[in-house]
């Protein structure tokens, strides 16, 4: 998971409001859809989505770092987005739960992994969870059981005692991950070989 705060000291001048300004105008692309916002500078990255945006899939427990639930992805990146001020996603891309679904409702991969490991009971935590596991896939493909649990480690759930939600992302790996990816390979090596391979 990203620390947040690293981000925040790099923030290059332009995205530190100037003393007395309580708005700020950013620019930030969310879900695909790239527009200006005209912010507090004080609001939370978290309120930014769900009230400014209405992307209320992103959830909130704690408020302060701890549960994971508000997890989102910034430039590809996990962060806990109650953590984070609004103005330093400026000029960032985000993607929240609500981005990974077909327009149609088909589910996203892994969506679809943790649907059918029945991953979550009240499913508060489920956003969190997901966007975190597309971290992991995204940067390694084929996690090891351990890997798998070092990465979940910072989300909480008070439901599932976990075994699911761990069954779920392996089942994504299979859907999105490694298993995907082979899938896709052979499926290349197919159209290459003129799907001989086949006959
Ligand atoms: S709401 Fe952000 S970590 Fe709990
Ligand atoms: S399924 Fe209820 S908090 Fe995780």
């Amino acid at each position: 998971m990203s620390n947040p705060t690293d981000r925040s000291a790099s923030q290059t001048p332009a995205a530190q409001a100037p003393a007395g300004q309580t708005t700020r105008r950013i620019t930030v692309t969310v879900n695909d859809t790239t527009a200006n916002h005209d912010i507090a500078v004080r609001q939370s990255l978290s309120d930014f989505i769900r009230e400014d945006l209405g992307l209320t899939g992103t959830h909130l427990g704690c408020e302060h770092g701890v549960c994971g639930a508000c997890t989102i992805l910034l430039d590809g990146q996990a962060v806990r987005s109650c953590l984070m001020l609004a103005v330093h996603a400026d000029e960032t891309t985000i993607t929240t739960i609500e981005g990974l679904a077909e327009p149609d409702g088909t589910l996203h991969p892994i969506q679809q992994a943790f649907h059918e490991s029945h991953g979550f009971q009240c499913a508060f935590c489920a956003p969190g969870f997901v966007m975190t596991t597309m971290a992991l896939l995204n940067s390694n493909p084929n996690p090891t059981k351990e890997q798998i649990r070092e990465e979940l480690s910072g989300n909480l759930c008070r439901c599932t005692g976990y075994h699911t939600i761990l069954k779920g992302v392996e089942t994504a790996v299979q859907l999105y991950g490694s298993g995907r990816r082979d899938a896709s390979e052979t499926t290349d090596t197919n159209r290459q070989d003129g799907g001989t391979a086949n006959a």
